[in-house]
């Protein structure tokens, strides 16, 4: 599936943002993110829910971060390449998947020209498109290396809580936006971009998918038991949104 991989080329792009951050997050993310109630009773159940059954599929782990999902799909019995263009997350799903997955350190701003055209079944993004300002070249990347009929399956951050949270003026806008997040070891500040849900929708759809599903799922009731304030605000204001779309 792989054709050629650099691991000495320069992955920085000039639109790129949050690197640092999560270079300073990944072994947090190693140890603390498997269990985090966003994470595990929330985003995992919807992202999984819209996953085929993947035995024996090639699979695109784009932004594995510390390899949850790299680890997910070996499990489940796919051929996974994963990639990120953080070093040390690289380091952490190596750390955890060993040489079961081929593991890249690649910028999603960038063509992924390490991998063929038509040669995936299933590209899944979880949490990760709303680093990237320019979707068009992520998601013509997405679509060139999937087979027809081929399932690209992400989630982000869900417009209206970046809206309201940020107390932005114009919904109508893309942007930049600073946030810091609290982890074991202190505060990281990390940027990343809103943009309204037309532009999500449209992207996805000009770039030659068919939307099959959206969710706005509710948090499931373990999230209660460990969380339970949060819990409540998730059941009212959505903090992710999740799409499955087909390669038409
Ligand atoms: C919130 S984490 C999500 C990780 C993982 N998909 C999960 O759900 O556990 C976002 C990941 O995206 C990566 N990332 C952000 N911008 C990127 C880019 N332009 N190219 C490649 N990876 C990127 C970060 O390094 C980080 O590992």
């Amino acid at each position: 599936m792989v054709s050629s991989i650099s691991e000495d080329k320069p992955v920085i792009h000039k639109d790129s943002v949050s690197l640092n951050s999560y270079e300073k997050m990944a072994e947090y993310y190693f140890k603390y993110v498997d269990t985090k109630p966003f994470n595990a009773y929330y985003e995992r159940p919807a992202t999984i829910s819209l996953l085929p059954d993947v035995k024996g599929k090639k699979v695109l782990d784009a932004a594995c971060a510390a390899g949850w999902y790299t680890k997910y799909l070996l499990d489940k019995g796919a051929y996974v390449t994963a990639m990120d263009f953080s070093p040390l997350m690289i380091e952490m799903t190596k750390k955890r998947v060993g040489n079961k997955a081929e593991v890249i350190r690649a910028d999603l701003n960038d063509p992924l020209s390490f991998i063929k055209d038509k040669s995936l079944d299933v590209v899944l993004s979880s949490l990760t498109l709303h680093y990237l300002k320019n979707w068009e070249i992520v998601l013509s990347e997405f679509n060139r290396i999937l087979k027809e009929g081929g399932l690209l399956v992400f989630s982000v951050h869900h417009p209206f809580m970046d809206f309201t949270t940020f107390k932005k003026e114009n919904y109508f806008l893309t942007e930049l936006l600073d946030d810091e997040w609290n982890t074991y070891n202190g505060k990281v500040k990390v940027q990343f971009y809103r943009r309204p849900l037309c532009e999500i929708i449209t992207s996805v759809i000009d770039a030659g998918f068919i939307i099959e599903k959206l969710l706005e799922p509710m948090p499931i009731e373990q999230f209660k038991i460990e969380q339970p304030d949060i819990y409540d605000r998730l059941t009212k204001k959505p903090q992710f949104l999740f799409i499955r779309a087909k390669k038409q």
